[in-house]
């Protein structure tokens, strides 16, 4: 059997797709104004060229020198220890837990969808109480939409890398890019933009506290869709010879770029017809609406392709939470990839109708624990815990345990002299970093 190759450039949208994902649109403008804008910004941007764009060669490296799932990868690379290192690949059933919530919020931008058709609140007011109640009691839209985010997801997933995920990212990612460069366009021309771009870059240090920096640091990981394994996964079908290096760059490019330009529009679009930027996590669901309420017309229609828009980032992010698994199903345990997508897709399923009813008035006790809920939880596990922990173990991996001649020999000749400035940040920088953001998860620092 052939085994089916991403194409140069389908690589490249699809890690992007990965990359690009509600983090960018949801959870990188309401965290950016939660920490005060410039100052948090400019973290992130460091973070990200300097860790994260390291990171991001290393996870490719092990997927493409591996060319398996994450546990065969690790188990076949590792010079020794081969039965310790293949626990580094169970990380990627962080993708299956992480699936159970963002499946949910997809969902939800599937009824923003529908409903900003025809109806948008008047009032952030209203459009509070309107995401409230469909949070907090409707139960029956949340698991209706749910349902049609796992149908849609198992679905690409078992139609294979070829014809599955490289072709939907192939339609979704330029549909999302000339999205937002008409919506950012628009914004150009509006009186707000000034202040929304003074609010985004000029930086205000008093504000830059260190919960703010390591927020920063832990974002800019999660929107590169690093230290789970899915970028490794994919890395794993990239054609022989391919260029890591220049991949690598056009990724991290294309995720900063679009959580910027989002950034910029959304800000804008809420100073000028809203109510400023910090609303927290409401800000997509909340500010926005009333904001796209106040533009009229046109307002809906934005509106639609604005909620659209989302629901193709999240979509493209949602196949590669999943594929890690499916790939390690089908290369450990002989599963048809059909079968093994709709198994995995079912477990998402199933728990993400209970993350659903940890949210829902009458039933969210059963599902609270310490003050948090189910959703929150797996959140906080996922995101803060586990994605740090897997990201310090494969900058480990590669940094300190791959033979320095083995990396060198793949890497040099994309890199030329950089290649010990990227080897150095990978085994002193990032490792660093990675473990003074878990430390302070775990309230040490
Ligand atoms: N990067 C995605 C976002 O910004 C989320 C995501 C997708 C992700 N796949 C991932 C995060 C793998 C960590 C690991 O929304």
């Amino acid at each position: 059997m052939k085994i089916a190759r991403f194409s140069r450039i389908g690589f490249i949208l699809a890690a992007a797709g990965s990359a690009v994902g509600l983090g960018n649109i949801w959870k990188f403008p309401y965290i950016t104004g939660e920490y005060g804008g410039g100052a948090f910004v400019l973290v992130y941007l460091i973070t990200v060229a300097l860790i994260g764009f390291s990171l991001m060669i290393a996870e490719m490296l092990i997927g493409y020198k591996g060319r398996k799932d994450t546990v065969t990868s690790f188990e076949t690379l590792a010079p020794r220890h081969k039965n310790l290192w293949k626990y580094a690949g169970f990380q990627s059933l962080a993708g299956l837990l992480i699936m159970t919530f963002y499946s949910v919020v997809i969902g939800w931008i599937f009824n923003y969808i529908v409903t900003s058709l025809t109806h948008l609140p008047s009032s952030v007011k209203e459009a509070e109480v309107t995401f409230g109640a469909m949070l907090h009691s409707d139960f029956a839209t949340q698991l209706f939409y749910h349902t049609l985010a796992f149908v849609i997801v198992s679905y690409i997933v078992s139609r294979g890398i070829k014809s599955g995920i490289e072709k939907l990212n192939d339609y979704l990612m330029p549909a999302l890019i000339l999205i937002l460069t008409g919506m950012f366009l628009y914004a150009l021309t509006l009186d707000s933009f000034g202040k929304a771009f003074a609010f985004m870059f000029a930086p205000d240090w008093s504000k830059l506290n260190s919960e703010a920096f390591v927020a920063a640091v832990g974002h800019a990981f999660f929107t590169l869709s690093l230290g789970m394994g899915a970028i490794m996964t994919y890395a794993a079908s990239m054609e022989k010879g391919s260029n890591i290096v220049s991949s690598a760059l056009w990724v991290v490019f294309l995720d900063t770029t679009i959580a910027l330009v989002a950034g910029l529009m959304l800000f804008t679009f809420l100073y000028q017809y809203g109510s400023g930027p910090d609303k927290g996590p409401g800000l997509v669901f909340i500010s926005m609406p009333a904001a796209f309420y106040e533009m009229g017309t046109l307002g809906n229609f934005f509106a639609v392709i604005f909620f659209s828009a989302l629901a193709f980032a999240g979509l493209t992010s949602a196949v590669s939470l999943v594929e890690p698994t499916v790939q390690y199903l089908i290369d450990r345990f002989g599963l048809t990839r059909t079968k093994a997508a709709w198994v995995s897709g079912f477990f998402f399923y199933v728990v993400g109708i209970l993350v659903i009813l940890s949210n829902i008035e009458m039933t969210k006790e059963y599902f609270t624990w310490d003050g948090k809920n189910l959703f929150d939880w797996i959140d906080f596990l996922t995101a803060a815990v586990m994605l740090p922990l897997g990201g310090l173990v494969m900058s480990i991996f590669v940094g300190y345990i791959l033979p320095k001649n083995e990396v060198e020999a793949t890497l040099r000749p994309f890199m030329k002299g950089y290649f010990n400035i990227w080897y150095f940040s990978l085994r002193y920088i990032a490792p660093f970093a990675l473990f003074i953001v878990i430390l302070n998860l775990l309230g040490v620092v």
